[in-house]
């Protein structure tokens, strides 16, 4: 399974989930590929939120290492699915699709509503790890079956 967590800006959501389910995915011994990326390409090279990096250690996980990057239409062949934090960014990444297999791999990272963006709101960023966990969690006893 490879999956693309995707934000905005790539430096406070999706890093979130790409690090937590990097995590969780290694914790079960899955052979699984994690990556996120950003529709915008603002922070593009730049290391993650240090809001991100902190309540992420706070937690247990090291997401320091991660390099901001912009989703890329070869995206849509490197993963199977391509999960999404809120209603922008599904329509963005969509529009990007070339056809109905590209469009289908994507779908909003929670099964019910939107990651909000703590961008501008500090803090938002525990309650968006907490929400991000949860996911992550459910992701993979929905998809270990799978594989
Ligand atoms: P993210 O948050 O999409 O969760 O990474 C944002 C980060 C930066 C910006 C917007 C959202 N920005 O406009 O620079």
């Amino acid at each position: 399974m490879k999956i693309l967590m995707v934000c905005l800006g790539n430096i406070c959501r999706s890093p979130l989930a790409h690090g937590v389910m990097e995590y969780m995915v290694k914790e079960h011994g899955l052979n699984w590929q994690i990556d996120s990326a950003g529709t915008g390409g603002w922070h593009v090279g730049q290391q993650p939120d240090s809001r991100s990096i902190a309540v992420a250690k706070k937690y247990g996980v090291d997401i320091s290492g991660q390099v901001c990057r912009k989703f890329d239409n070869s995206d849509f062949e490197a993963f199977d699915q391509i999960l999404v934090m809120d209603l922008n960014n599904l329509e963005d990444v969509r529009s990007m699709a070339r056809n109905e297999s590209d469009r289908q791999k994507v779908s909003l990272f929670l099964k019910k509503g939107i990651v909000p963006d703590p961008y501008y709101n500090d803090d938002q960023f525990d309650p968006v790890y907490q929400m991000i966990e949860k996911r992550c969690s459910e992701i993979i006893e929905e998809f270990k079956v799978s594989i």
